[in-house]
């Protein structure tokens, strides 16, 4: 059999990763914490975190992923069977942000539909907030169904499916490479387009004043750390899954360098465009930036169609073309996302892909119409909150001692050294990812629920507890089925 888990190329690989890390929180994410974080001071938080965190964690992930090569479940039943459990609950996590996940790109797909006629009209926040969404900001709208909203985030979930249940290479590894360079493509056009507006250096000028005083502030750190975190797709199993499809000639630590040099590029490259259009939207209102700035849905869903707006038939381009790079960027990210738990049960369960996928793919579908309802935006930030802040912290401390210290991440050095072909590892990385980095995530996981104290509502707690419940119970029932496969306790290992 043609092997349905397994890259075609090396190449397919970076491209993959580079699709999982290029999401959402690149666009919608990235230029609001630049800007509210220091402007050009924030860079230095920002590089600190690449050089100590992002670079030596991704290098750990893709060693044992490669080395294990299975899902991120049967590698921790191969290192303490005690543990699969915990095994299962980070999959489960990233199952439930990918819930939330395809709700986001089920609006971009809205927006890119309206993109073409300027179907927000004159005032997108009403627009969003009250015909589309028709946001209660509270529990009371669970019982409003919006079907316009259901067939867009279905949709989302249909390409999900049609691209993940066909072979890897044939379905995930072709698309990427379409669709990755294009994102880069795409966003090229959009940013150069920008920059020539009149008052794009306004809005520049204002993105990069740097105020070096925040550099003492604890605030500006995490910020960094969580931002790098979540745009590199740190630790949620992307890339240990990502490299256990590789073959045994790739050079993963090059690999890595390049996965996060793009990411970043990217993230900053768009930082640009985001400000320039701030910037010409600022000159035609007479409003300043600072008022006009703000970050997630406001951003891409507000201010973006606001700008199409002024932009007259300029905008009618620019306009589907970046809700279309928002799409793909969400579309790649989300393929990654649900491999993690697709691959945990097609290992356990002896599965097929195209059985697993569909299975999967219709629990998601049905499970994310919570949001298709006048709760959703609600509910959505709660649980993003819960899974990022709180969760995935935790998770990836588990992560880090279990692949550093039980596995021995010494074990991974001279094989990867061998085959790369920028730098090596060394005891800097060692002490990185057995010391440094356990005690980073330590002082974020605080910060995180810092984050988490400040929504605390009757509703919020209610919402956090159900969505824990979740986790544990499903979690739990995974680790009570008894496995099909036979070799579920017998990973096999590549490294010795
Ligand atoms: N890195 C993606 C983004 O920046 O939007 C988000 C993401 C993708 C998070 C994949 C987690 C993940 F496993």
């Amino acid at each position: 059999m043609a092997n349905e888990n397994k890259w075609g190329s090396n190449l397919a690989f970076i491209l993959a990763m580079i699709g999982s890390a290029v999401g959402l929180g690149n666009i919608w994410r990235y230029p609001y914490v630049l800007y509210s974080n220091g402007g050009g001071a924030f860079y230095i938080p920002y590089l600190v975190a690449i050089i100590t965190l992002a670079i030596p964690f991704l290098i750990l992930e893709y060693g044992v992923g490669y080395n294990y090569q299975s899902s991120f479940t049967k590698a921790i039943v191969k290192l303490k069977p005690k543990f699969e459990l915990y095994g299962w609950m980070l999959p489960v996590s990233i199952f439930i942000l990918t819930i939330y996940y395809s709700t986001i790109i089920g609006w971009d797909g809205i927006y890119l539909f309206l993109s073409f006629f300027k179907g927000w009209g004159a005032d997108p926040n009403t627009f969003l907030n009250v015909n589309l969404l028709q946001s209660t900001n509270s529990l009371s709208g669970v019982f409003n169904f919006i079907p316009f909203v259901a067939i867009f985030i279905l949709l989302g979930w249909f390409f999900i499916w049609f691209i993940s249940h066909r072979n890897l290479d044939e379905g995930l590894g072709r698309v990427c490479k379409i669709f990755v360079p294009l994102l880069f493509v795409v966003m090229f056009i959009i940013v150069v387009a920008s920059l020539t507006l009149p008052g794009a250096n306004i809005g520049l000028a204002e993105l990069f004043h740097p105020d070096w005083s925040l550099l003492g502030h604890f605030d500006i750190w995490m910020a960094a750390f969580g931002q790098v975190f979540f745009s590199l797709s740190l630790g949620m199993g992307a890339g240990f899954t990502y490299a256990s499809y590789t073959e045994d000639n790739i050079d993963l630590i090059s690999s890595g360098l390049y996965v996060i040099i793009a990411n970043c590029a990217f993230e900053n490259f768009t930082a640009l465009g985001v400000f320039s259009i701030l910037g010409y939207m600022s000159l035609q209102s007479g409003t300043p930036v600072s008022e006009i700035i703000s970050q997630g849905t406001t951003l891409i869903f507000v201010a973006y169609p606001q700008v199409f707006n002024i932009l007259g038939t300029l905008g009618l381009i620019l306009g589907p073309l970046f809700f279309f790079t928002v799409y793909v960027a969400g579309i790649t990210s989300m393929l990654s996302t649900f491999e993690v738990l697709s691959i945990a049960v097609q290992n356990k369960f002896a599965l097929s892909r195209r059985k697993v996928t569909t299975i999967l793919c219709l629990i998601g579908a049905l499970a994310s119409m919570v949001y298709a309802t006048s709760a959703g935006g609600y509910i959505l930030e709660i649980a993003d909150i819960f899974i990022n802040n709180i969760f995935i912290i935790v998770s990836v401390f588990v992560e880090c001692i279990l692949f550093a210290w039980v596995f021995k991440a010494e074990k991974l050095i001279d094989f990867m050294n061998s085959r790369s072909k920028t730098f090596k590892l060394g005891k800097w990385w060692l002490l990185h990812v057995k010391y440094i980095i356990p005690i980073l995530l330590v002082i974020i996981w605080f910060g995180g629920m810092h984050e988490l104290l400040k929504i605390k509502t009757t509703e919020s707690a209610m919402i956090v507890t159900v969505l824990a419940l979740i986790l544990i119970i499903v979690s739990w029932i995974f680790t009570r089925m008894p496995a099909k496969s036979q070799d579920w306790f017998e990973t096999e290992e590549r490294i010795k």
